[in-house]
């Protein structure tokens, strides 16, 4: 069970790397992971992992990115173009996949569990928080690049804004929600979860990743 914030994110390790995963036939995305055990002829649904997973994927591009801020900070050049590809990302994959599935599974939720309710309507209102923040972010940090000049305390109060909420926003998702997601959510429900939005291939950490993100996952290979 995480507590507290940053650190604890930071601490979020996925349960299995991607070539583990590969080997494992998991196919990972909120709701989806599934792998076909041969030697039972059945499919093997693990969806919380597939969750937990996530969140550690986007807590390692938020550290990423913190970085680049405290290399702002410093009164030094950030490498600008990784900031747009970690905030592409975040909005094309997590903004458009990941937390529309999680709306879902958090209305499937609060049906079981009424006591969630307060908890779950707040972390589905931080959605759209962190889209906002995340755009808005883009955006300064998109003019800087595009030789605009944008004050630097500009983006790093964007910045402030955007890493203390998604941090604390998965955090609590990882200590409040997952387990008793697990616990409570049905197959029926993991079906409608998935069933939510249409699945598309996550363009950083899936199995055929997109060619505009090859620097970004250099920088993430880099890191492990
Ligand atoms: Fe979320
Ligand atoms: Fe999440």
């Amino acid at each position: 069970m995480w507590v507290g914030l940053q650190a604890d994110v930071a601490g979020i390790a996925p349960t299995l790397d991607r070539r583990q995963a590969r080997e494992r036939g998991i196919v990972f995305h909120l709701g989806l992971a599934s792998r076909t055990d041969a030697s039972r002829s059945i499919a093997v649904t693990d969806p919380v992992a597939a969750w937990h997973t996530e969140h550690a994927y986007f807590a390692q591009l938020l550290r990423l990115l913190r970085r680049e801020i405290d290399v702002i900070h410093a009164g030094e050049d950030p490498n600008y173009e990784l900031m747009v590809d970690i905030l592409s990302y975040l909005h094309e994959y997590a903004d458009r996949v990941h937390h529309p599935r999680e709306d879902v599974a958090f209305a499937r939720l609060a049906r079981h569990c009424p006591d969630m309710k307060v908890v779950l309507g707040r972390l589905e209102q931080e959605h759209r928080v962190i889209e906002t923040a995340g755009i808005e972010l883009l955006s300064r940090i998109e003019a800087a690049v595009g030789g605009e000049v944008v004050p630097r305390e500009k983006i790093e109060a964007a910045a402030a804004t955007f890493l203390v909420y998604y941090e604390s926003h998965l955090a609590r998702e990882e200590s409040e929600v997952l387990a008793r997601a697990g616990k409570h959510l049905t197959p029926a429900d993991w079906d409608a979860v998935r069933a939510s939005v249409a699945s598309i291939p996550d363009p950083v950490f899936g199995k055929d990743p997109q060619e505009r993100f090859r620097a970004l996952r250099r920088q993430i290979a880099r890191e492990s």
